[in-house]
């Protein structure tokens, strides 16, 4: 489906963008796999990958600096010819009540999860724009759609990737561009690890289907926004979330 494409996939050595770099290798696509600091589980994906027989180009880099991220996307062009689908994962938390919240916590969550990804637009929309095509995924959450207590900071940086999302959809349509949002609710990885059982039944209530997500129910989404299976769709947000937010 997804054969001799180029994905780049930002913190791709774990949790929800390992599933993702697995799951569009599945499908074909050579993989960019964008890490931060854990070379180690990185080049383990690296040659997981490659036994699915694609090509992969592990980068590091942090988002949060333009200048890495534009190295970063000239390494892909170089190696790979051009670049097909972007999926922007990366993001953190730093819970706590607004009361207790630091302007420190609040700063570097917005940095990560809203500025990282518009440095990676930034960075990619020309290049797509010169291809006249390419698909562009956003990790969004259903906390930027409905908001949660402790999460101030994390639900105005995902809420504000889907303002960007729609608002660069609506600027890129035309040169064949897609651009869509992805709004996981409570998935299985180490962001959610810490919270304790007793509070993740409480949100297995509310949720229709009962079970927290997997990463790969996360994947399956973004694979099929990357195909072209969804070419006549954009500026979309889609939740992963059992039914939790409907
Ligand atoms: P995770 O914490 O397991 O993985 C995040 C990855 O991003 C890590 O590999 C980390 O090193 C990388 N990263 C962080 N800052 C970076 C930077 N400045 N530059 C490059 N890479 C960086 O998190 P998880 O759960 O896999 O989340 C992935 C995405 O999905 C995030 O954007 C998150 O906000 C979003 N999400 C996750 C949900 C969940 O329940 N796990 C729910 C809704 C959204």
């Amino acid at each position: 489906m997804l054969k001799g494409k180029c994905s780049v996939v930002t913190g791709a050595s774990r949790g929800i963008g390992r599933a993702i770099a697995k799951r569009l290798a599945k499908a074909g696509s050579n993989i960019v796999l964008n890490y931060r600091s854990s070379e180690k589980e990185a080049s383990e994906l690296k040659s997981e990958l490659e036994d699915m027989n694609v090509e992969v180009l592990v980068y590091k880099c942090d988002i949060q600096n333009i200048n890495e991220v534009s190295e970063m996307l000239k390494a892909a062009k170089e190696k790979f010819g051009k670049i097909d689908i972007m999926v922007n994962n990366a993001g953190i938390t730093k819970d706590t009540l607004l009361l207790r919240m630091k302007q420190e916590d609040f700063d570097s969550v917005i940095d990560v999860n809203l500025k990282g990804v518009f440095n990676c637009l930034k960075e990619i929309t020309p290049i797509m724009v010169r291809q006249k095509g390419g698909k562009i995924i956003n990790l969004s959450s259903v906390i930027g759609l409905i908001g949660n207590a402790g999460q101030v900071n994390y639900a105005a940086s995902k809420a504000g990737v889907i303002g960007m999302t729609k608002s660069l959809a609506k600027e890129v349509g035309s040169r064949g561009i897609t651009v869509n949002a992805v709004a996981p609710g409570f998935i299985q990885t180490d962001m959610t690890n810490d919270l304790n059982d007793k509070y993740k039944d409480e949100i297995k209530k509310n949720i229709p289907l009962r079970r927290l997500g997997e990463a790969e129910d996360v994947a399956n989404l973004v694979a099929f926004l990357a195909s072209e299976e969804s070419s006549y769709i954009t500026g979309q947000v889609i939740n992963v979330d059992g039914g939790m937010v409907m």
